[in-house]
């Protein structure tokens, strides 16, 4: 397994001295005023979770949007402040957006074209100009925050999402010494899809000033490739996986990204909580079987889907009742676009009619909580479960399934996962389901829930082990080389 202190090593000897850059739209931490004055907190969940930890163990410069409140108070006069609060392992430079920003690029372009565009689950996508203008616009803004901060010296720039498409080759376009590697955590359509929108050459191009660009799956590489083979005037070698756009190379590979298996070990050490325990004193009830799940309200995340299967499965195994709760963490996402708030809504109403079906003395299947919570806290309930019920319809990877792997107990927990999943290739030994199948569905979780404690212990130590080899570091490491040297 590749330590974080074999990566710290790695990244001295290999950038050398060139600065590292890491840049996605959420940031890591956030600054907010309270009464008691201004407090820090981690953005729970995410991409940025990830390259937090690669952050922390590289000295990087960390581009975000700085959304809290307090986050400008709390700046220097380049934008920057050391975090975390008290390692200050690393920078955090925050690019600022006034509200028509944040409507027209992360709430329209970025999560009403791009998003929905990129997830086969049948919302439609919306295009509009202005969108794309502010796009392109906020794009300039994150670039010239790195570039201010590149100056004369080399660079290693590390760019994540659908919401930077364009950085790459604005920063290629600088003439400055910077290798650029670019991440796209979510899925890639296919090109009869991708074509519909009216700025998808420049999407492209602008990912193409990228020396290498990672997916999460294969099939995304392919779409991509496919998408680029009919929109522009490139070069393309299929056996290398390599585009030439002008004269410049461009790899592209699928990297499935890896999760800090020794950070959540470490986390499970000192989890005491028996939530069982604890939900059965508060409710007066006797539940011996817990399923977990955590994702936000999203409608690429199949929930409705799951809680249908859950209702099929107290229908044809009722020896479940009053045995069985799910417990989901769902906190309210990107509730300022209408589909969301509709699908919230959606999702809570049928929550309501199962409970209200099965309910009986004190016991309810389903409890939700639309909070956020502490990683720590996450990882504590994925812990004490059963099972893990991660149903997404189109999902780039689904960090929380890996996590949920490695947290619970082996002999105890199993999973059951959607196929369309990208995590559901590292994790073919979990229950893999076709979300849109509720009788499948059903039978998993009581496949899950009566599996022999040999088979799962056999099905989770060859999924962990997988997770330690392939882990976060050794997933940043790959990328690096491949941006720097191919
Ligand atoms: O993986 C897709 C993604 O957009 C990540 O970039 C982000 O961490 C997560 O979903 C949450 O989305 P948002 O930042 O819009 O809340």
């Amino acid at each position: 397994m590749i330590s974080k202190e074999n990566f710290e090593k790695f990244i001295k000897k290999t950038l050398k001295d060139r600065k590292f850059f890491i840049v996605t739209n959420r940031a890591p931490y956030i600054h907010t005023k309270t009464q008691e004055g201004i407090k820090v907190t981690t953005n729970a969940g995410g991409v940025h979770t990830l390259l937090d930890l690669v952050a922390q163990a590289s000295n990087a410069i960390y581009v975000a949007y700085g959304s809290g409140n307090a986050d400008k108070t709390v700046v220097d006069s380049h934008n920057m402040i050391p975090v975390p609060p008290k390692i200050k392992s690393y920078i955090l430079k925050r690019v600022f957006l006034s509200k028509k920003e944040l409507e027209n690029y992360y709430y329209g372009f970025s999560n009403q074209t791009l998003w929905p565009l990129s997830h086969a689950v049948f919302v439609k996508p919306e295009f509009h100009t202005s969108w794309w203008e502010s796009y392109q616009e906020v794009n300039r803004k994150f670039a010239d925050s790195i570039l201010e901060e590149i100056g004369n010296k080399k660079a290693f720039v590390w760019v994540n999402d659908y919401h930077m498409a364009l950085v790459p080759k604005m920063l290629k376009d600088s003439g400055k010494d910077i290798r650029v590697g670019m991440f796209w955590h979510i899925p890639w359509a296919t090109y009869e899809i991708f074509r519909v929108n009216p700025w998808g050459k420049e999407i492209l191009i602008g990912m193409l000033g990228s020396d290498f660009i990672g997916f999460h799956r294969g099939y995304q590489v392919q779409n991509f490739i496919q998408s680029v083979q009919r929109m522009v005037e490139a070069k393309i070698d299929f056996d290398q996986s390599q585009i030439t756009y002008k004269n410049h190379i461009t790899k592209v590979e699928p990297l499935p990204a890896g999760i800090d298996y020794q950070e959540i070990i470490d986390i499970k050490k000192n989890a005491k909580l028996n939530l069982k325990k604890h939900l059965n004193r508060e409710m007066g009830t006797k539940i011996e079987y817990l399923a977990v799940g955590v994702d936000r309200l999203d409608y690429t995340k199949g929930l409705l889907e799951r809680f249908h299967m859950i209702n099929r499965f107290l229908e044809k195994y009722p020896q479940f009742q009053e045995k069985f709760i799910y417990y989901g963490i769902m906190p309210y996402s990107r509730t300022h676009i209408p589909v969301y708030r509709t699908y919230s809504k959606a999702v809570i109403d049928l929550c309501e009619k199962i409970n209200w079906r099965y309910s009986h003395n004190y016991w309810t299947p389903i409890h939700l909580n639309n909070e956020g919570m502490s990683r720590d806290k996450v990882i504590t309930y994925y812990k004490n479960a059963d099972m893990c019920l991660i149903t997404p319809l189109d999902d780039g990877l689904n960090l929380v399934a890996k996590e949920c792997v490695l947290s619970y107990e082996e002999e105890v927990g199993m999973i059951v996962l959607s196929k369309f999943a990208g995590a559901a290739d590292d994790l073919r030994h979990s229950l893999l389901i076709n979300p849109y199948n509720i009788e499948q569905g059903a039978d998993a979780i009581y496949q899950a829930l009566t599996m022999p404690a040999k088979e799962k212990k056999e099905r989770n130590m060859k999924m962990r082990n997988d997770l330690k080899s392939k882990n976060i570091y050794s997933w940043a490491i790959k990328f690096i080389e491949k941006t720097l040297y191919e």
